[in-house]
């Protein structure tokens, strides 16, 4: 008679030991694999409900237009509801479903009724284009410590406290998009520019984290980073900044480097329809990328930033007197 080999006691307990280790490692390790070959599928542009901040100019009403053209259902929202209800009246006349909201993202009630708009008028929301923002210059010493706290309170906190607010909503449906408007500004700090430039890194950290902490809820997360574009940023940068440029005290000459260098790079600026590709792409694709650079400058500076040491990239972007 043939008796069946039995391992000892001791080999039985590391067994069991083991593969109580690694069943649960592979569960998880197949589920995201699962993942990545079979998502809920992320309705098409044309059937998407889509959030938009800051579109009453600039690269946002850029976004709305082109989302528009695309066919999505767009609700959009700004401080200057004047602006919004002139840019909602044309996009109706061309056939889009448009929602307008006086907000601004600083305030919490404001927040909250956007959100509740959205879902009050088409039921559910895809998508959040966080691009409500602005930017401030002058030298770290002579900006006062609540034109910092306000700079992130609108580019940062804002913009947090909104994704909080929709996430409940993606994580139910099953999928969802968040698009963050950063910046080249994300990676590469300029002088007489750090407060607004550490505003748009602190996203690039929030950025990385949530696209993480939400890849198990089939979110996608991603980070547009334009480069210069023409828009009214310089204009409210400089009205912001005034008094910062205006009493710069020992760093005048320096300021004066400042603005004759923005005006040299300001004239290569791209179009805010050039960021509004990007978000386009963003949206439409099955499986978007992290990261969109735009326009082809933003991906030569970044490109510059990876390659150069610390040193030889703060002798790029360092100011010259006069
Ligand atoms: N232009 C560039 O070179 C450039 C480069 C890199 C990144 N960006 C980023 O792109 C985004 C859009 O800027 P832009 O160039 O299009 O500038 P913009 O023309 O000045 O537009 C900024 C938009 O943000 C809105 N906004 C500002 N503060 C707000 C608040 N508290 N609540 C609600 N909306 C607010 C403004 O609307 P209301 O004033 O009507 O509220 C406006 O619609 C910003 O996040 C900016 O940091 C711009």
């Amino acid at each position: 008679m043939e008796m069946t080999p039995t391992l000892p006691a001791t080999h039985r307990a590391r067994n069991r030991d083991l593969s109580r280790h690694i069943a649960p490692r592979l569960r998880i390790a197949s589920g995201s694999v699962a993942t990545l070959f079979f998502r809920m599928p992320f309705p098409p542009l044309r059937d998407q409900i889509v959030i938009v901040t800051g579109a009453s100019s600039g690269i946002g009403e850029a976004i709305a237009r082109r989302l528009a053209a695309c066919g999505a259902r767009l609700v959009l929202a700004a401080r200057r509801l004047d602006r919004l209800k002139t840019l909602a009246a044309e996009l109706d006349a061309s056939g889009t479903r448009v929602e307008i909201v006086g907000c601004d993202v600083t305030s919490a009630e404001d927040r909250a009724q956007l959100v509740a708009t959205a879902l009050a008028r088409f039921g559910r929301i895809d998508a959040l284009v966080n691009n409500a923002g602005y930017g401030q210059r002058g030298p770290v010493e002579r900006v006062s410590i609540d034109s910092i706290r306000n700079n992130f309170e609108t580019n940062v906190f804002s913009l947090v406290a909104l994704t909080q607010l929709v996430l409940p909503h993606l994580r139910a449906q099953g999928h969802g998009r968040i698009v963050n408007i950063g910046s080249v500004a994300g990676r590469i700090v300029r002088p007489m520019s750090s407060v607004y430039d550490s505003t748009k890194h602190a996203l690039e950290g929030i950025n990385d984290g949530l696209r993480g902490e939400l890849k198990p809820f089939n979110i996608d997360v991603v980070l547009v980073r334009p480069g210069f574009i023409r828009t009214e940023f310089g204009q409210v940068a400089n009205a912001v900044s005034a008094s910062a440029l205006g009493d710069a005290g020992p760093y005048a000459p320096y300021v004066e480097g400042f603005r004759a260098n923005s005006q040299k790079l300001r004239s290569t600026a791209g179009r805010p329809d050039d960021i509004a590709r990007a978000v386009e792409k963003a949206l439409a694709s099955a499986y978007p990328k992290t990261h969109y650079n735009a326009p082809r400058h933003a991906t030569f500076f970044l490109f510059l930033r990876w390659l150069l040491p610390v040193r030889a990239m703060d002798y790029f972007v360092r100011l010259r007197k006069g």
